[in-house]
């Protein structure tokens, strides 16, 4: 890609130039990171294209500022603008989740939980989460994290058949372990979670409610998913996924647990809050409230069923049955291989997406993500030749009206580009 024609592409590439000159080698891993995205498909389903806005906040002198602390009450000089940044991410950030206090300090969706777990427990302490066989992230319960070393984390999963959230079982576990805190939130959970349902069993046996949305946020954001804001204490998010921020974490709480949470955050997980970063939460969260965006999070949701309807009809084995969200995992097992194997050649043939654990057996299958491509202004023609494409590529039949599927991937990619210049 040349350098004008990558420029044009992206706001925040603007000072591509004068880094070309300094630094030559950084501004080819800029421009081909930048040639990487444009030209294959992004299907992971944690990824997506933030606005020229954004990046240009996240690459903006605010990068400089050091802010330890919370507006108004700083341990360094020069805050006035950085606090009136924050004090607009937090008023946007209420008014867009209905929450009484915010926290957009996070440095990202695990520094997040990490803080909430810090705001209502101590070491120890019992917590309930989605055992991660079943679709829990690393911060609910991995020996090799934190929150597995530091608590006593006990796993419920999904019912056999439906492989939807059993949430007879859950209340079992909760009566039975009486933990101090259940969690709700997965990184591959298709379906729309039940908050009242997990609110009534946290009330049940006394214990908080830490809603992990960090997946659905931006559909919540967009009115197409439920808000887990009126049931849980504690709402920990990730401000990139659908949401389209900058990487990052946000919590949401009531007022009473304000201060617990404010401290949680700075000074007891973390430092100096990323004042560019923050500016640039504010900018999503002002893009968030609009009525494009509502249309954009419905529209990743209809990609999703399609793609996910689509992928069922080339012989895949969509876990259960389809999705309410962005995500959509499929097992590639019927067509004769596992989930590594069809990463590889999906890849090869220009589409990018990530395997997570099946929530049966220790197999892994392909999860996927419309966010990214309904960004590039894909609608559910799209998904279904998406569809097409992965069939294709897994039975080995690449070949198809003389054009090979990366060829196909490329025609699309071009014709819905994700910085139109
Ligand atoms: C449910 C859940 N929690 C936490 C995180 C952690 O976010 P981060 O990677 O920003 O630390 C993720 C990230 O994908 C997630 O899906």
């Amino acid at each position: 890609m040349s350098v004008t024609t990558a420029a044009s592409a992206s706001a925040s590439l603007a000072g591509v130039e004068a880094l070309r000159r300094q630094d030559p080698e950084l501004a080819e891993i800029l421009l081909g990171e930048l040639e990487r995205q444009s030209t294959s498909l992004q299907l992971i389903a944690a990824e997506n294209f933030t606005s020229p806005a954004v990046l240009t906040t996240l690459g903006s002198p605010l990068a400089n500022k050091y802010a330890e602390g919370y507006p108004g009450a700083r341990h360094h000089g020069g805050c006035e603008l950085v606090d009136v940044a924050e004090r607009i991410a937090v008023d946007r950030a209420k008014a867009l989740f209905g929450a009484e206090h915010a926290n957009v300090q996070p440095h990202s969706g695990s520094s997040a939980v990490l803080a909430a777990y810090a705001a209502l427990l101590r070491p120890g302490d019992k917590v309930l989460a989605m055992g991660l066989p079943h679709g829990g992230h690393l911060t609910h319960g991995s020996p090799a994290n934190f929150s597995g070393r530091w608590f006593d984390f006990i796993g419920y999963g999904v019912d056999e058949e439906s492989e939807l959230l059993d949430y007879r079982r859950v209340r079992e576990l909760a009566v039975t372990h009486r933990p101090k805190a259940i969690v709700c939130g997965s990184i591959s959970y298709p379906r729309h979670v039940d908050y009242a349902a997990f609110r009534e069993i946290a009330d049940e046996v006394g214990a908080y409610l830490i809603a992990d949305a960090a997946h659905p946020i931006g559909l919540v954001a967009g009115g197409a998913a439920p808000n887990p804001v009126p049931y849980a204490d504690v709402v920990c998010a990730t401000t990139h996924k659908v949401l389209r921020g900058p990487r990052g974490g946000m919590l949401l709480c009531g007022a009473e647990l304000a201060e617990r949470v404010d401290r949680a955050v700075f000074p007891f997980t973390q430092g100096g809050a990323q004042m560019h970063t923050i500016a640039a939460k504010a900018v999503a969260f002002g893009e968030a409230a609009t009525p494009a965006f509502t249309a954009y999070a419905h529209q990743v949701v209809a990609n999703a069923r399609v793609l996910a309807e689509c992928l069922t009809a080339e012989g895949f084995a969509v876990t259960t049955g389809g999705t309410d969200t962005h995500l959509v995992i499929a097992d590639p097992a019927p067509l004769g291989l596992d989930a590594k194997a069809a990463r590889g050649l999906l890849a090869g043939a220009g589409m990018v997406l990530d395997t997570c654990a099946l929530p049966h057996g220790d197999l892994r299958g392909l999860r996927l993500g419309t966010a990214a491509v309904t960004t590039q202004g894909m609608g559910e023609a799209e998904m279904a030749r998406i569809a097409g494409l992965f069939g294709r590529t897994l039975r080995g039949s690449g070949e198809g009206e003389g054009r090979t599927v990366r060829e196909e991937v490329q025609e699309l990619v071009r014709r819905f580009p994700p910085y139109p210049g």
